[in-house]
Order: structure tokens, then C-alpha cells, then sequence
């Protein structure tokens, strides 16, 4: 019992804390993609989750159970039995799931829950969790010529009418290959998470700029793009409609969004005055770094490495993003992000106080990216967050999804306060 314990602890929310007593079902059916479900369970519990794994037949002939035991350390439910599992599952009482994900969800499968039929472990689990209002996500995995059959497509809409959750699969090489992992996990994060920015409308920018000194070199940041990424994220799992533009990163952008990548300052600049001049935001979160300066002139051409040296170049500055903002939409609610190097904390309320007033910013958020763990590339980030009436509320280091959810939490509370 105690081995039980150590192992599962040990990864158990070291990615976040949104699925944290959460009782996830993953029902594993009988596709190829099988071999995801282990990576699937285990990322699900990185993010707090209980996983309970469910197998039909076919899976089983797939991968053993034992492997599922190892990767959620929970036992596996491989048939019905007179314990009545499908029914302590989904009745009101302490083994409720919170919901269900079918990865990978057969053809098979998707058109038995579509139509009611409940003949093995994972068909009668859904069909119970359909009567008992139990969350439904799937995530289909098959060859080309399943995923095509119309009977199936009909299934398929029928099922999205009952409520399920459908995760597209990527169709190359003749497959509906299953969705990757990280999307998967964030459809169940998405889908139980409280849905308290709905209807409203935010605009977010993320990651470096790039200044053209020549066709192949260039003025940047270290921005990573990951604060403006998780910031998106934590919008959309809060319901709201969400729009990302970005600069060069190496990250994906989640589904569901209306996502702009750009280069250039110049580009950014447009983009965002574009969007705020063709539609109404209720939130702006600046959270890009764009150059604030770039060449004069930049060369056409490579710039040989044997010209004369020193090298001299003309730099002018560039537009500023936030200072258009209120300008264009005057109640739009404006957070600026900034990022210092070594400052102590009184100078760093004061540089926030600027551009409080500079761009009528109503929440600014400082960092000193000298802090270890704090900034560009890290996972982590430690805020300081400068309101418009002058008070301070410290996010202490926390993973910046963690440090995302704190930020929207006292945008809304601020917001609220307006609106009572
Ligand atoms: C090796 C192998 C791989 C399979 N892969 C898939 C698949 O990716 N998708 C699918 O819909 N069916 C696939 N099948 C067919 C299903 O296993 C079959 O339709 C089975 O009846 C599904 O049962 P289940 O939905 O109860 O697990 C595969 C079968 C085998 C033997």
C-alpha cells in the first residue's frame, strides 16, 4: 500500500493543480493508439488527476492491464462484475467520475455510445455517464477509411448533439491519428473547468519581435512566448473568446483560437490596431516584448563579415503597442507587462506607475527577470502586480499557468468591484 502511494505521488501535480481531486475515467479501446494511453494517464495525474482506467476486450488484446495499473496505481476495471462498477462510477457517492475520456475511441466504439448500445465495459460506462450527466470527451483514432465511412460521420454528429466533446484527429498517411497528448489533457482541463469569463472577449500578445539587420540576422528578446501562451490558455478554459497574436516562439497555439503569428514590431502594431478598430475587447493582456528599436536602414543584402569595423548602425524606435490601446477602445481593460532586470521593489512600482500613465494602463505586471526561475525561458514566473489605484499584490514564483489563473482571478475581482 505504501509503494502504491510513493509512486503515484511522486509525478502527482508536478505540471499543475487544475485537475487536483478530480476523478477521471480513461476508457481505452481497441485502436493502435493504445500505446498513448499510458503517456495519457500519466499527464492527466501530472496535472493533479485521479485516473481510473476502463478496458475493453479489444484494448486488452492490445496492452495488458498490468501496464495501466503501473501507470495510474489504481486497479483497472476489465469487466463488468456484480460489484456493479459502471453504476458506483456514475451514481452520486464517493467513486463518481468527474469525467469520462475515451483515448482512443474506435469507430467502433463512438457509433455503440451513439446509438445506446452498452455491450462492453467502456459502452455501458458511457451510456450510464450519458443518463447521468457525466462529461464526455473522445478522442478518435483510426484508419482513413473509418474515419470517412458516413455511418460513422452520422454517429459522430449524433454523439457532439448528446453533449461529447469530439477531438478532431489529425488525417495524414491514410489515419485519423489520435490528437497529441497535451491537447488531450487540456480538453479535459477545459471542459471542467468554471466557466467564468464567458462572453467576455480578450485580446492577448505573446513572445519576442524580430528586427531585420539583413536577410538573415537580427534584433530580439529571450521571450519565450510562454506567459502570453498561458495566459491564452487560462482565458479559454474560463470561457472566454480568446485571440492571440504572437511573435516567433516554439509553442502551439491551443485549439480554438484566433491566432495572428507575426515578426516585426510594425506587424504587431498593425495587428492589434486592426483587431481593436474591427471589434470590442473587454480585455487587453500585453504580455508580447516587442524591440523597441530596429535599424534605420537595413541591408538588402548579407552584410559581409569583412566590412570595416566597428560596425555602424542607426537604430529609431518603434511603435508602442500599448500606448494605442486605450485610444482605440477606451474602456477596454488594459494589463501591461513588464520586465525589469535587478530592480529593488520600490523602483519597480515606481517604472509601473509610468506606465500606468503613460498608456492609462489599469493593472501592471512587473517582473525582475534577473530572479532565478523568474522570466523569459523559465516554466515559472514571480509577479508583482501594480494596480491603477497604486495597490500591490505579490504572485509569488509559481508555474506560469498557476501565475495566469492569479492574474485573470484579480482582473475579475477588480472588474466586478467597477461594475457593483
Ligand atoms: C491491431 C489492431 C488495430 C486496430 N486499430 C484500430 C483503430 O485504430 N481504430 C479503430 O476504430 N479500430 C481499430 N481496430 C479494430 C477494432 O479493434 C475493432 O473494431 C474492435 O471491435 C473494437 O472493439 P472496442 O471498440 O470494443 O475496443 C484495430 C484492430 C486491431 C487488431
Amino acid at each position: 500500500m505504501a509503494s502504491k502511494n510513493r509512486s503515484r505521488t511522486k509525478i502527482q501535480g508536478t505540471l499543475g493543480d487544475e485537475l487536483k481531486s478530480r476523478r477521471i475515467g480513461l476508457c481505452i479501446t481497441g485502436s493502435v493508439a493504445v500505446v498513448k494511453s499510458p503517456e495519457i494517464a500519466r499527464e492527466l495525474i501530472r496535472h493533479g488527476a485521479d485516473v481510473i482506467s476502463v478496458m475493453s476486450d479489444e484494448a486488452q488484446n492490445l496492452i495488458q492491464p498490468e501496464l495501466m495499473r503501473w501507470a495510474t496505481q489504481n486497479d483497472v476495471i476489465i469487466s463488468v462484475t456484480g460489484r456493479m462498477e459502471h453504476i458506483r462510477l456514475t451514481e452520486e457517492g464517493p467513486e463518481r467520475l468527474d469525467l469520462i475520456l475515451i483515448a482512443p475511441a474506435t469507430a467502433n466504439t463512438l457509433s455503440k455510445i451513439a446509438t445506446g448500445v452498452s455491450d462492453t465495459t467502456v459502452t455501458l460506462l458511457a451510456s450510464c455517464a450519458l443518463g447521468s450527466n457525466i462529461p464526455i470527451v473522445v478522442a478518435p483514432s483510426m484508419h482513413e477509411s473509418l474515419w470517412s465511412n458516413p455511418a460513422v460521420e452520422s454517429n459522430l454528429d449524433r454523439l457532439k448533439k448528446l453533449g461529447v466533446d469530439i477531438l478532431e484527429p489529425l488525417v495524414e498517411e491514410g489515419k485519423a491519428k489520435i490528437t497529441p497528448t497535451e491537447d488531450i489533457v487540456e480538453a479535459v482541463i477545459r471542459r471542467l473547468h468554471v466557466k467564468d469569463m464567458a462572453g467576455f472577449k480578450v485580446l492577448v500578445t505573446a513572445g519576442p519581435t524580430y528586427e531585420h539587420l539583413d536577410p538573415i540576422r537580427m534584433l530580439t528578446n529571450r521571450s519565450s512566448g510562454k506567459m502570453g501562451f498561458a495566459l491564452a490558455k487560462e482565458a479559454l478554459r474560463r470561457g472566454a473568446e480568446v485571440t492571440l497574436v504572437s511573435g516567433p516562439t516554439s509553442l502551439s497555439p491551443p485549439s480554438s483560437i484566433d491566432f495572428t503569428p507575426i515578426e516585426t514590431t510594425r506587424q504587431l502594431y498593425d495587428t492589434v490596431v486592426s483587431k481593436l478598430k474591427e471589434e470590442r475587447y473587454d480585455l487587453f493582456l500585453a504580455a508580447a516584448a516587442p524591440e523597441d528599436f530596429r535599424p534605420v536602414k537595413p541591408s538588402a543584402e548579407k552584410m559581409s563579415s569583412r566590412i570595416a569595423r566597428p560596425l555602424d548602425l542607426k537604430f529609431e524606435a518603434t511603435e508602442k503597442v500599448i500606448d494605442s490601446v486605450k485610444k482605440i477602445q477606451r474602456d477596454i481593460f488594459l494589463v501591461s507587462f513588464k520586465a525589469e532586470w535587478g530592480l529593488n521593489r520600490d523602483d519597480m512600482i515606481k517604472r509601473a506607475k509610468v506606465i500606468i500613465q503613460e498608456a492609462d494602463a489599469d493593472m501592471v505586471a512587473v517582473n525582475d527577470a534577473a530572479q532565478k526561475g523568474t522570466g523569459f525561458k523559465a516554466d515559472t514566473n514571480q509577479i508583482l502586480l501594480v494596480k491603477k489605484n497604486g495597490s500591490t499584490i505579490d504572485i509569488p514564483l509559481a508555474l506560469k499557468q498557476t501565475v495566469a489563473r492569479r492574474i485573470l482571478d484579480t482582473f475579475l475581482k477588480v472588474t466586478r468591484k467597477h461594475s457593483q
